[in-house]
């Protein structure tokens, strides 16, 4: 089996990588990504002579790339994007570009693709801010909630999602889609809020809470995410989207709190600034589907997976000391005032 995984080099991509030629020793992989800043070849340094791996630097904007690769797999797997709220706060061109145009030219890709040599199956990753923002009491999302996205990232994977599902019924492409909670877990870049305040802290900085810290999102392991994405490739129903959550619904300073608890920090670390506009309040998802039709459902406990996630930042200092040092320096000044 060929794999084209796009936005491998990435945090999920990247797991999901490991984990597939973890899993089956006869697949091969194709991974193409851009090196955007949140792309980091060290993810998959251990892969560099694995004979069943190739890594392509290309954006998947470039059609003829594109057409060239998609022809050559069986089952392309779409990771790449943009995937930083608050970056598309402060400018949202690039998540239109690749979250859209460049789902277009894949999705374009598969279609002429598929015509010549057989159906090529295609899946989408995506996320449950397309569903907007929930009520303190109302039901979690599933696969039936209608789209309400509120940021430029969100819209911008609302628009790829439809397009997707638009090919599904207007050229008969075999596509699948899911639609996931908050993430966790290695290889996942410290601008997001539990890199972030693991880094920081083990740096001596303080962490930056957004508003009151009362808004609420379900976290998933990575692993379990993995898991997810292989039974629907597999197994999924085409044409079908899967929600996929981690049964883990934590307002944010929960989050802070296991974080200090487990790193025997204290509550004076936190600092609270300027919230983010537009601020969703609460996501949560109901997974009943995917458990029902294809046995899946999050294995890896908050408390086990943040141990372990926390001792992995622990011991991987020089992986997220170089990405700090670096260019980010000047999205963190910008989205926090002073870098230190
Ligand atoms: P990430 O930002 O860590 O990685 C994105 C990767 O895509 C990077 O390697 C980057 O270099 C690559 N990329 C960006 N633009 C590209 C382009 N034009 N061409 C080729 N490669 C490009 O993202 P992530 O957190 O791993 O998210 C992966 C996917 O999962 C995204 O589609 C995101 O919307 C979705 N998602 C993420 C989460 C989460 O919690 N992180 C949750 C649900 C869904
Ligand atoms: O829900 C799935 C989404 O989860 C994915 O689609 C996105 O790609 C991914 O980035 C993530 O989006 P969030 O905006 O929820 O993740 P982030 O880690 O940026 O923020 C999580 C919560 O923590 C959110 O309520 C904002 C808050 N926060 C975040 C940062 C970076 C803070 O309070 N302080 C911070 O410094």
């Amino acid at each position: 089996m060929k794999l084209l995984i796009t936005g491998g080099c990435g945090f999920i991509g990247s797991n999901f990588i490991h984990y597939i030629l973890k899993k089956y020793s006869n697949y091969e992989i194709v991974n193409l990504d851009a090196l955007t800043y949140a792309g980091n070849l060290e993810n998959l340094k251990e892969l560099e002579n694995d004979s069943r791996y190739e890594f392509i630097k290309g954006d998947i904007t470039d059609e003829k790339l594109v057409n060239k690769l998609v022809k050559k797999s069986d089952i392309i797997v779409h990771f790449a994007a943009e995937s930083h709220v608050d970056r598309s706060i402060l400018s949202s061109g690039d998540f239109i570009k690749t979250n859209i145009n460049g789902t277009h030219i894949l999705l374009e890709a598969v279609k002429s693709a598929s015509r010549r040599n057989g159906n090529k199956r295609f899946h989408h990753i995506s996320t449950d801010e397309v569903f907007g923002s929930l009520k303190p009491k109302s039901p979690a999302f599933n696969e039936n909630t209608p789209y309400d996205p509120r940021s430029p990232y969100s819209a911008s994977k609302a628009a790829s999602d439809h397009l997707v599902r638009a090919y599904f019924h207007t050229y008969d492409l075999p596509i699948t889609i899911s639609n996931c909670s908050n993430n966790y877990g290695r290889y996942q870049f410290p601008e997001k809020l539990i890199p972030l305040f693991v880094t920081n802290l083990i740096e001596g900085k303080k962490i930056p809470v957004y508003g009151d810290g009362g808004n609420i999102r379900d976290w998933l392991h990575v692993e379990d995410h993995c898991r997810a994405i292989d039974e629907i490739i597999h197994n999924g129903k085409i044409g079908e989207t899967y929600c996929v959550g981690g049964n883990s619904e934590k307002t944010n300073m929960e989050i802070t709190r296991a974080i200090l608890k487990i790193m025997g920090k204290k509550n004076r670390e936190i600092e609270y600034i300027k919230d983010r506009p537009g601020h969703d309040r609460r996501y949560a998802i109901d997974f009943s589907k995917i458990k029902k039709e294809l046995g899946w459902e999050p294995k890896i406990s908050f408390e086990d997976g943040m141990r372990e996630t926390v001792e992995w930042y622990k011991n991987n200092k020089k992986w997220w000391r170089s990405i700090k040092s670096g260019k980010y320096q000047e999205y963190y000044k910008e989205q926090y005032g002073s870098p230190e």
